[in-house]
């Protein structure tokens, strides 16, 4: 942690406003990268997630292109539930898909009967892959992930990806004991996916509860937010980034009572009133819109400047996009959008 701690990226998620404005990009690892797709002939994604030398290589291919101020390690939420033993499989084109759907009372006792130590205990393939990376990366950061209770049961509680998360949010008002059993489970096992990526030198982590806007915010609190603290407590002084989509309603729960460092922000809430919410203890990360990847460059090139400006609000910003790059984003794009960001800090400077 010593080697990365003085660099943009650890440097802004502690509140200071480094000369570089940090950016990366969710999904930066992935499908807009030809170099992956080449890779990734003939392995399915949970094998690829498991085999330490390729997802080392696929983590590191777009900070190489890119030149962006951290990687995020090739991996994908559900791998801890892999790991501990739970039947998963990532459909292309679909998503996770579980064999056996968690639904009933008697489904969450039989899965959360499963120790997550086992989660620590299988961990080898990641903390190899995690090794591998942070030995290439030098002083660039490496952030570790892991998925949040919430989105994490919105999978397996519908058995695979749906729009309204409809199954796990009955659970909660239908059977409030076995949904706080079955996500304070998820905790665990998420604390566990990060903390072997901690131990083998991931500077920073992301709790990625990509669906919590789904949530009213009564229901956020009660049934969501303490669930979501014990996964990222108790990892040491890493600098913790909590994301989700669609967020507006419940962006001040999203610092977990001060426990993120960061809190992303997705595009449809603008920088500078995220910060007003969020105060001045927080980073904000974020906010360019994933859609305008794909328009001509001066309108992206106006939309990024914007962003940064309105960055300027919060007490340090890290850009990246308010979702996932799209499988089919052209990676010039997001090479230029970092030469623009970086650019923009210059320019700033000799002003000032
Ligand atoms: O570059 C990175 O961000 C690192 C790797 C990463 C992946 N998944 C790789 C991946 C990360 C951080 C994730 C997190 C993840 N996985 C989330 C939270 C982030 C988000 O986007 O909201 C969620 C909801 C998942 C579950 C999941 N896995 C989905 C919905 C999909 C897409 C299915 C598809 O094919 O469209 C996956 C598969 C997946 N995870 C891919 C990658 C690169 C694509 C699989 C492939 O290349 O074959």
């Amino acid at each position: 942690m010593l080697r990365t701690a003085d660099s943009p990226l650890i440097r802004a998620l502690r509140g200071d406003r480094p000369d570089r404005t940090p950016v990366w990009f969710m999904r930066q690892a992935g499908r807009s990268l030809p170099e992956y797709r080449e890779l990734r002939v003939g392995t399915r994604m949970l094998g690829a997630c498991l085999d330490p030398a390729l997802a080392a290589e696929i983590t590191l291919q777009p900070v190489r292109r890119h030149g962006v101020d951290a990687a995020i390690f090739f991996s994908d939420i559900v791998v801890p539930l892999r790991l501990a033993g739970v039947e998963v499989e990532i459909q292309p084109g679909r998503g996770p898909v579980f064999a056996d759907p968690i639904r009933t009372a008697d489904d969450v006792a039989r899965l959360t009967a499963i120790d997550p130590a086992r989660v620590a205990e299988a961990a080898g393939p990641i903390r190899d892959a995690v090794g591998i990376v942070v030995a290439e990366l030098g002083d660039t950061p490496l952030i570790g992930f892991a998925g949040a209770p919430f989105t994490l049961a919105a999978y397996l509680v519908e058995g695979g990806p749906s729009k309204e998360h409809l199954r796990a949010r009955a659970m909660m008002h239908a059977d409030p004991d076995s949904w706080h059993r079955l996500a304070g489970w998820l905790a665990q096992v998420s604390a566990a996916f990060l903390s072997a990526q901690i131990a083998a030198g991931a500077s920073a982590v992301q709790l990625f509860d990509s669906w919590a806007g789904s949530l009213s915010p009564g229901d956020y609190r009660a049934f969501v937010a303490p669930h979501s603290h014990a996964a990222l407590d108790g990892l040491g002084g890493v600098p913790r980034i909590h994301f989700g989509v669609g967020t507006g309603p419940i962006l001040a729960d999203m610092k977990l009572g001060g426990l993120a460092d960061a809190v992303g922000v997705d595009w449809r809430m603008p920088l500078d009133e995220a910060a007003a919410v969020l105060g001045a203890d927080t980073t904000v990360q974020g906010n360019i819109d994933p859609a305008l990847l794909s328009a001509p460059w001066p309108v992206l090139d106006a939309h990024v400047r914007e962003v940064v400006a309105r960055g300027r609000a919060a007490r340090a910003h890290i850009v990246n996009l308010g979702h996932g790059v799209p499988p089919e984003t052209d990676p010039g794009v997001l090479t230029r959008i970092v030469e623009l960001v970086h650019s923009l800090d210059r320019s700033v400077a000799r002003q000032s």
